[in-house]
């Protein structure tokens, strides 16, 4: 198939599928069952998203203290005050499209968030959370 007739079969699709997934999550998700993930559970990501942990300083932090409760609007950085374009992929196309960001972003949000790095379960039930039609 030439790239252009891919491309253009690629843009109807994520139109009329609900879900968004790009070739970077799906690659993320073989990444994470590589290191031994599986049935990713966007219902159990969400979950994860508003799980707050208390850390040593006694501050309630979760992922929605910078990205807010709902992925599909706009959050705002707890300490830069900075806006956060919509994390879900269906407001926001550029979303989760970027292996080399993805990583990063988990690194070190979940270290600033929870205190250590997400496991690849935790990582892979955010991203079908994200990538969902929620
Ligand atoms: C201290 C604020 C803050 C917290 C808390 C936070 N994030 Fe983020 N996150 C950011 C910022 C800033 C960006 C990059 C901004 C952008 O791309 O617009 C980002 C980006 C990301 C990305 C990359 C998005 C992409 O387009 O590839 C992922 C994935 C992510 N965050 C996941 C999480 C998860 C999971 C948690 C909770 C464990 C979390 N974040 C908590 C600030 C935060």
């Amino acid at each position: 198939m030439n790239l252009r007739i891919f491309l253009i079969l690629y843009t109807l699709l994520s139109f009329t599928s609900p879900i968004f997934a790009s070739p970077a999550s799906d690659a993320a998700f073989s990444q994470f069952k590589t290191e031994g993930a599986s049935n990713f559970s966007a219902e159990h990501g969400k979950l994860l998203w508003s799980d707050e942990v208390i850390n040593k300083d006694g501050e309630k932090r979760s992922c929605t203290t910078c990205h807010g409760p709902d992925p599909r609007k706009s959050g705002m950085h707890a300490t830069t005050k900075k806006v956060i374009e919509p994390m879900a992929v269906s407001a926001n196309a550029e979303r989760l499209t970027d292996l080399k960001k993805m990583d990063k972003w988990f690194k070190r949000n979940c270290d600033w968030a929870w205190g250590r790095e997400c496991t690849a379960q935790e990582k892979g039930d955010i991203l079908k959370f994200l990538t969902g039609s929620n």
